[in-house]
């Protein structure tokens, strides 16, 4: 039952840590990262939203509208960025931070002192607007974040498994590996053997079995 479970929290891990990675190395990348949806009473959480532009986008004006809806609520707006960063009137006031880019692909902003009332979905709004001379066409783009905040930060059981569940793979590759090499190392050897007794088959067996273990690491 766990093991499909840990299987694909592995599989989601290792993609997050691919994806974090990317955007690590190659900053000039944009790549659209989700966010976080948990977040620790007490915490700076991090709402990410990014936004990446297509090459025509560049020219164009962006706002960012950010919007809170506690669970049954309204959209409530909390900031935006309209030319200058503006913290709105609401009750997270003083405590939201800018944490985006200057280059307006990644427009996220920063919860402080995060507590279990801020839980709900947070919106975040992308207006682009081009500049053309005789129209200004608009795009919207929309993220939706469902944060849950958490009283403390629990066992990440999810991870335990996956970190688990690596190790052992890790172990049963190199074991496999091993037994791989004493059986093809006693097969060529065993080959080498009835080759030298049979001078004919002396060149073709060892050669063909030993390009045959050459390569025993295929997945
Ligand atoms: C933005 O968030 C990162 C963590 O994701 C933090 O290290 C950085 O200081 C933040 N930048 C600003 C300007 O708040
Ligand atoms: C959460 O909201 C309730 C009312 O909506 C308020 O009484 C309470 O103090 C708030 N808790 C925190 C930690 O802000
Ligand atoms: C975000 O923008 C879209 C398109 O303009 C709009 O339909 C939607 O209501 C906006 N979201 C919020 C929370 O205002
Ligand atoms: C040994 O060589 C002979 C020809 O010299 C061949 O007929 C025979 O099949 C070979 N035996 C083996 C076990 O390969």
């Amino acid at each position: 039952m766990a093991a499909p479970a840990a299987a694909a929290a592995a599989a989601a891990f290792a993609s997050w840590l691919l994806a974090v990675l990317w955007v690590g190395i190659c900053s000039g990348v944009c790549v659209e990262v989700p966010s976080e949806k948990e977040a620790v009473q007490g915490s700076r959480m991090k709402l990410m939203c990014i936004s990446c532009m297509k090459r025509e986008e560049v020219s164009a004006t962006t706002v960012v509208r950010w919007y809170y809806k506690a669970e049954g609520g309204q959209d409530v707006p909390i900031y935006e960025y309209n030319n200058e960063k503006r913290e709105l009137d609401s009750r997270f006031r003083g405590r939201l931070q800018w944490n985006g880019s200057a280059d307006m692909q990644d427009v996220s902003i920063s919860v402080l002192n995060i507590n279990l009332n801020d839980s709900g979905t947070y919106t975040c709004n992308v207006t682009r607007e081009f500049n053309f001379e005789s129209h200004r066409p608009m795009f919207t783009r929309t993220t939706l974040i469902h944060l849950t905040v958490v009283e403390k930060a629990g066992e990440d059981f999810t991870s335990v498994i996956s970190e688990i569940m690596m190790y052992i793979l890790l172990v049963f590759l190199t074991l496999w590996l091993l037994i791989e090499m004493v059986y093809c190392y006693r097969k060529v050897s065993k080959a080498e053997e009835a080759a030298q007794e049979n001078a004919t088959d002396y060149l073709a067996i060892p050669s063909e079995n030993k390009e045959n273990c050459a390569v025993p690491v295929e997945e």
